[in-house]
């Protein structure tokens, strides 16, 4: 793995039809978490608003605020990666005003990200365009966007008929148009992710959109099998560290309770030359 980072520019290069690998980005929230996801190799680390879900408990993203996506970005920015960190705005920071878009923006830049990602198609446009046009890289989200979840009904997949698929082709050509460097395709048909990343020249990241995009994103709990409740059908765990976790904290637990924690490496005694050092 090269030692070189990842930029925007290198990131709208990415297009497996100009004989690229396929890219991949992990979500990440805080500095250990962003140190794994890049010891990974992955490209792009997202600073997710799925943290209100796999970090906080909540059941939609939408209880996130700029403040929290900045807190939490300082956090994976100490991590100092190679990885590209993108940050998502969080829903009501970019809906009232392009000002307040930017505003919202800066402060996430501020913090350590290099771009920020924005839900939405052909309504957020002009929002991208004025973020571009203040030199805030932007990752567009297309098909099931998370933030609308209530307008859904639901995480629901988007694009199943013609009219649909049709309105999320123009919503992918609209945020490229505004000038964004990149787009997540989530949960939308095979067919339909193929068709938009042939037709874009910036990278099309898919999730639950099949094998044919020009790269694919999950999120880091998703991953690692660290979380409860259902998982949607376009998750793969690779790992189970919920029980990974629950044992080990088991035996600590089991060992305090029959005295064989902790055992004589773990203790001071006052004679030591050591005393006063802990390690
Ligand atoms: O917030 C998030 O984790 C995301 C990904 C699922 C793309 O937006």
């Amino acid at each position: 793995m090269s030692s070189e980072r990842i930029t925007v520019p290198k990131v709208r290069s990415i297009k497996v039809s100009r004989g690229f690998e396929p890219l991949t980005m992990i979500t990440a929230y805080d500095f250990h978490s962003a140190r794994h996801v890049d010891l990974s190799g992955a490209e792009m680390i997202l600073v997710g608003d799925s943290l209100a879900m796999v970090v906080l408990g909540h059941s939609d993203t939408l209880s996130v605020t700029v403040s929290d996506m900045a807190y939490h970005t300082k956090a994976v920015k100490a991590a100092d990666t190679r990885a590209m960190v993108v940050t998502d705005m969080p829903w009501m920071s970019y809906h009232t005003s392009k000002s307040d878009a930017k505003k919202a923006a800066a402060k996430l830049i501020r913090a350590g990200a290099q771009g920020v990602k924005v839900e939405g198609g052909k309504k957020r446009a002009d929002v991208v365009k004025s973020l571009v046009d203040a030199e805030i890289p932007v990752v567009g989200h297309i098909g099931l966007t998370p933030q609308s979840v209530n307008s859904f009904g639901g995480f629901k997949v988007q694009g199943k008929d013609l009219e649909a698929a049709r309105g999320i082709i123009e919503d992918a050509k609209a945020i490229e148009a505004a000038g964004a460097f990149a787009i997540v395709l989530e949960a939308i048909p095979n067919d339909l992710a193929t068709e938009i990343t042939s037709s874009l020249s910036i990278p099309t990241i898919g999730i639950g959109a099949g094998l044919n995009c020009d790269g694919q994103v999950l999120v880091y709990h998703d991953v690692l099998g660290y979380g409860v409740g259902r998982r949607p059908k376009f998750v793969k765990a690779y790992a189970d560290v919920e029980q990974v976790s629950v044992d080990a904290l088991s035996k600590f637990v089991k060992e305090v309770r029959t005295s064989q924690f902790p055992t004589e490496s773990h203790t001071y005694h006052s004679a030591e030359s050591s005393v006063g050092k802990i390690y």
